[in-house]
Formats: structure tokens, C-alpha cells, sequence
């Protein structure tokens, strides 16, 4: 939970004012195997990773990141990479199966308004990771998700559901005054909130869900 008057954890201000595994030298100097960008026009912020991985084990032997984004993504960030590399790293799979809720569990929250800057983070490292793929011949394992068309009525994605949950949308009803998903036809309605409710799960514990 957080700690002070801000809504931010005593730790989420120490990788804030302290972040860790930021990119010091050039990019060429670094020499990743993986790197992913991502940016977020909403908010303006930006985000980029770069990921050593040991052939051997194919794990994340280091990580490092740059951002012009506001204090939650930078905490977010940086605890991420500490969470990718400690210990021997993690496999490609673990890294992949990590989720915004992680790590924002282990920052010790985030007002729910900044949910989505800290996720460019975990978004970056998963282009890294398919970078790293695409490099070494195993484009196989990119696992890519097209948006799909939920409401074709009134062309709502599920990636845009995905979008205005992060944005702060925690109700059906605020979903349908931001994107107009189901006021058409209204077929869609049990699929769009089965997706609506999976994205609340993914980013929000229950307590969060109700705040
Ligand atoms: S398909 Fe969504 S309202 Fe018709």
C-alpha cells in the first residue's frame, strides 16, 4: 500500500530518485541482443529497453532502459529491471508471462491514474524480447496480438478496451462514454464485458478495482 500523501510507496520514491539500470553509454557501445520501444500519445511519455541474454540458458542476464516518462514509469521501470535480472534472470518465458500487477505489487502500489505509464515498461521489454527472437531465427515465438474487432457496430478493438482500462475507465458503463462499444446492435455486450472484466483483472487487484 502506499505510504505517503502523494499515493506513491517510500520504495516506488527511492527508484524514482535512485532509478536503476538506466543506459549510460551509447547504444552501439551496449550491444543488445533485444531492443524494444514503445510510446504512449496520450501521455506523451516514451519508453525504451535493451536486453543482454545468455545463449546458453536464454535468460536476461541484464536490462536496460531509458525513458522520457513521468515518476511512475521511471519506478516502475527500474524495479522491473531488477525483478528481470536478479538472481540467474529470467527465462524468456518468465519475462514474458510478467505482468503490470507484478510489478506494481512489488513497488507497494500505484494510484490507480498512473496504471497506465507503468506499463511501457513491461510493453518495451516485450518488444525487446521479440527483437531477440526475430535476431536469433526463432520468429516462431513471437506470440503477436492483432487487435480484434469486439463491437462491429461501432468498430471498438480489443486493444482500445485494453486502452481506456488503463486510462481509468472501471465500469461498463464509463467503458461506454468513452469508446461507445455496445450502443449499437448491442450483440456484442457479453463478449465486451467478458474482455472489459479480463483487463480489469490483469492490471487491478479487487481493491483497486473499487477505488
Ligand atoms: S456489434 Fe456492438 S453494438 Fe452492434
Amino acid at each position: 500500500m502506499s505510504d505517503n500523501v502523494m499515493g506513491y510507496s517510500d520504495l516506488l520514491m527511492d527508484h524514482f530518485s535512485s532509478p536503476r539500470n538506466i543506459l549510460k553509454v551509447k547504444e552501439e557501445e551496449y550491444g543488445a541482443d533485444g531492443v524494444g520501444s514503445v510510446g504512449n500519445p496520450t501521455c506523451g511519455d516514451m519508453m525504451k529497453v535493451w536486453i543482454k541474454v545468455d545463449k546458453d540458458s536464454e535468460r536476461i542476464k541484464d536490462l536496460k532502459w531509458k525513458t522520457f516518462g513521468c515518476a511512475s514509469a521511471i519506478a516502475s521501470t527500474s524495479i522491473m529491471s531488477e525483478m528481470v535480472t536478479e538472481e540467474a534472470g529470467m527465462t524468456m518465458e518468465q519475462a514474458l508471462a510478467l505482468k503490470p500487477k507484478d510489478i506494481m505489487a512489488r513497488l507497494g502500489g500505484l494510484p490507480a491514474i498512473k496504471i497506465h505509464c507503468s506499463v511501457l515498461g513491461d510493453k518495451a521489454l516485450r518488444a525487446a524480447i521479440h527483437d531477440y527472437f526475430e535476431k536469433t531465427g526463432q520468429k516462431e515465438r513471437i506470440l503477436e496480438q492483432e487487435a480484434k474487432v469486439v463491437c462491429k457496430c461501432l468498430n471498438v478493438t480489443d486493444h482500445e478496451i485494453e486502452e481506456w482500462v488503463l486510462e481509468g475507465a472501471r465500469d461498463f458503463e464509463t467503458l461506454q462514454e468513452k469508446c461507445k462499444i455496445s450502443t449499437g446492435c448491442g450483440n456484442c455486450r457479453p463478449d465486451a464485458e467478458r474482455i472489459f472484466q479480463g483487463y480489469l483483472n490483469k492490471y487491478f487487484t479487487d481493491a483497486e478495482r473499487n477505488n
